[in-house]
């Protein structure tokens, strides 16, 4: 099937600044574009199966979403209530609520109802021009139950029209039948991973490296067990303090590290070294009403690639809004609004490893969104707003 999309106003960000082509024509046969250039420029032979006439509008590549924990049971709003009493989120985990009581919810939820409540948290993303999605597990923390969401992500790739990358993070807090024996708790995530990989549910490997959470020594243990699978790893680094977590990683090849607040020049050098994406993730930052903020002109001066993500989970971010992260990570952290679409689109998708897409050119996916706006910057500027009219996925246009 080939189709011809014309007379849009593409931003194809397949160079440096937008790269706009005004009255902008696309051929795409199945999933991928075959050709992009001037209205004018198209083959004057060319045979289509299917033709739409854009009308001018704005069209983008399709968004990705790099960052989020989809798949889970319950929600943590007496949290929320918590801290404007003024506990801290630390506070909360060391008590044993946080990510442990998304973790009783979640294994107590059925795969139906862990299936419904996701899919439909995707199917908000997606109204936006979401095209790619990654989705961690990480509130299972047992074999079975990490199992079981990595199940539900697969299928919500398969049942909805959205393409999903999958994150093994079962190393992301000590689940209660581990108490005191985080080590054994590490040796168990490992010996899962090979299970997991086996069942192809895994794309990449995270973990959350904190004095919450794990400590640089058990990170290392859990990202020497996923590269010996050949697996890729990223990193929950330096959301809350300095553990040096992006340097580490850094040193497995990590795809991205992610929050990164409390970067130090050492963990930029790493990054930049490693071809590293910082994913920043200011839907946290804003939540968790966090001050530092993540060091944008050392990684723009390091050349490290910034990504954005919504980073959705009930704890920290329970947001599904990723044109709302474009525009906090220009309030709050000073991108422009070329770098924040840079940072869900063509970043996001290095993040993930998927050199396919995030830009509109020849030979990559044609995943796309056409948007009721004048010029891209204002995909950053709006929020609380639905400009996203049309999107096409793999060449398909989403009814
Ligand atoms: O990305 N930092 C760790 N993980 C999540 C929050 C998890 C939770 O609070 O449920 C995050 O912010
Ligand atoms: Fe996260």
């Amino acid at each position: 099937m080939r189709t011809l999309w014309r007379n849009g106003r593409l931003v194809t960000l397949a160079g440096s600044g937008w790269c706009t082509i005004e009255r902008g024509a696309m051929i795409v046969d199945g999933p991928r574009l075959q050709w992009i250039g001037h209205d004018t420029g198209l083959p004057r032979d060319l045979q289509v199966d299917a033709e739409h006439d854009l009308g001018g509008a704005l069209v983008t590549p399709g968004l990705v979403d790099c960052h989020t924990h989809l798949v889970y049971g319950g929600q943590r709003a007496n949290e929320f209530e918590m801290r404007l009493q003024g506990a801290t989120y630390e506070d909360i985990a060391r008590a044993g609520g946080g990510i442990r009581s998304t973790v009783a919810a979640t294994r107590a939820a059925s795969d139906e109802t862990l299936f419904d409540s996701a899919a439909a948290r995707a199917r908000a993303l997606m109204a936006e021009g979401v095209t790619t999605l990654e989705i961690k597990s990480g509130y299972g923390l047992a074999l079975q139950h990490e199992a079981r969401c990595l199940r539900v992500a697969r299928r919500i790739g398969r049942e909805l029209p959205v393409s999903v990358s999958t994150t093994c993070l079962a190393a992301h807090a000590l689940p209660p039948e581990f108490e005191g024996r985080a080590d054994a708790y590490i040796d168990a995530v490992c010996a899962w991973l090979p299970a997991l990989h086996a069942e192809r549910l895994v794309d990449a490997v995270d973990a959350f490296c904190e004095n919450i959470a794990f400590t640089p020594a058990q990170t290392r243990r859990v990202f020497d067990a996923a590269r010996a699978l050949g697996l890729p790893v990223k990193l929950h680094a330096e959301q809350l303090s300095d553990q040096d977590g992006a340097a580490l990683a850094a040193g497995h090849q990590a795809l991205s590290c992610d929050h990164l607040e409390w970067l130090s020049a050492r963990g930029v050098r790493a990054m930049a070294a490693a071809g590293t994406v910082a994913v920043l993730l200011p839907g946290a930052f804003y939540f968790l009403r966090e001050t530092k903020l993540p060091p944008v002109q050392a990684l723009r001066d390091a050349g490290v690639p910034i990504a954005i993500a919504s980073d959705h989970n009930p704890g920290s971010s329970p947001g599904l809004s990723l044109l709302l992260m474009l525009n906090m990570a220009c309030t709050l952290f000073r991108l422009t609004p070329e770098e924040a679409l840079r940072g869900a689109t063509v970043n996001g998708a290095r993040a993930l490893g998927l050199a396919d897409r995030g830009t509109l050119a020849p030979g990559k996916r044609a995943d796309f969104a056409v948007w009721a706006l004048e010029h891209p910057n204002e995909l950053a500027y709006w929020f609380g707003h639905q400009p996203c009219r049309r999107v096409v996925v793999a060449g398909e246009e989403r009814r």
